[in-house]
């Protein structure tokens, strides 16, 4: 029998950074990128094939804290079963390490599709919670924002440690993500940020406070449908992930490029020094906004749409 589970993209709309420090984070899902894993059961033990990291082995030859390996075990306990046998085959479109949530991604299709196996639908929460142990592995410190997103597939409103709100927003929202092409370990941009930060607590938390700050008005504008003022907001917060060094010239020049198109707003997503940028624009704009992306370098731009 073959069992198959997707799982989104995400971005980060306001407030990376800042809410690995307790501070807010809205993020979206972005439904046109996916990852999928496909699950042909038979009776030898599991098999797991991931073309996009070069992988083809049994999973019990993986190191045992091997992300792939957690995820499945973590998996198997919340089941309370044996993990089955046969084939797992991941296949993506989303970008790796682009800031995209890619690693998330995998872990969350994967849960998925062993649920179906077993019978079972997991709620969201409860994939969240073994998605974000396997981020662990990844990121060491994730503030659990990207595995949070994904598993509710809804535009959420994030803070460490509290329930996430699902939020409706007010009117259709436009984004365009352009992928820099440049690879961006999300452990080295939060190392390098708390470094700074240990060398300048004060400066460093009033910046992550005026990230907050921007985060609680812009779900103001995300859910009343303001789109003009949430573009100016994105725009802001784009100044201070400079202010927090984790922004490049490659990525300036995109965000640059959005808005010389006509974005409303534009800023890096994630954890930055490569990755994407998200650009707010109006629908007409849109491939005149996604042609000056890909003038400016980008490597690839994908579109998403919110519906209120
Ligand atoms: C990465 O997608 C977002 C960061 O805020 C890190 C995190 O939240 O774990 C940079």
């Amino acid at each position: 029998m073959i069992r198959r589970a997707s799982a989104c993209g995400k971005v980060i709309l306001l407030g990376e950074h800042a809410v690995v420090y307790g501070f807010p984070a809205l993020a979206v899902p972005v439904r046109s990128v996916r990852t999928r894993a496909e699950l042909s059961e038979g009776a030898s033990p599991l098999r797991i094939e991931a073309p996009l990291i070069g992988l083809d082995a049994p999973v019990e030859d993986l190191p045992p804290g091997h992300p792939l390996t957690v995820c499945i075990r973590l998996t198997a306990e919340a089941l309370g079963m044996a993990a089955p046998g046969g084939r797992l085959t991941i296949t993506s479109d989303i970008p790796v390490a682009s800031g995209l949530g890619s690693g998330a991604a995998v872990s969350t299709a994967i849960v998925r599709v062993l649920a179906a196996a077993a019978g079972r639908n997991l709620p969201a929460a409860e994939i969240s919670r073994i998605v974000f142990a396997v981020e662990q592995i990844h990121h060491g410190t994730p503030s659990g924002v990207d595995n949070t997103v994904i598993a509710h597939e809804s535009p959420i409103y994030f803070r460490r440690g509290q329930e996430p709100v699902m939020l409706a927003v007010g009117a259709p929202i436009h984004l365009l993500i352009a992928d820099s092409g440049v690879h961006s370990k999300t452990r080295v941009a939060v190392g390098g940020v708390r470094d700074r930060r240990d060398a300048d607590p004060t400066r460093y938390d009033g910046f992550f406070r005026q990230i907050g700050d921007l985060t609680e008005e812009g779900r103001g504008h995300l859910e009343a449908g303001r789109i003009p003022p949430l573009g100016r907001t994105i725009d802001r917060c784009h100044e201070l992930l400079r202010a927090i060094e984790v922004t490049t010239p490659a990525l300036d020049r995109l965000v640059e490029a959005a808005r010389s198109a006509g974005a409303y707003g534009a800023k890096l997503s994630g954890a930055g020094l490569g990755g994407n940028v998200v650009a707010l624009v109006d629908a007409p704009l849109l491939p005149a906004v996604e042609t000056a992306l890909r003038e400016s370098g980008a490597t690839a731009v994908f579109h998403t749409t919110l519906e209120p």
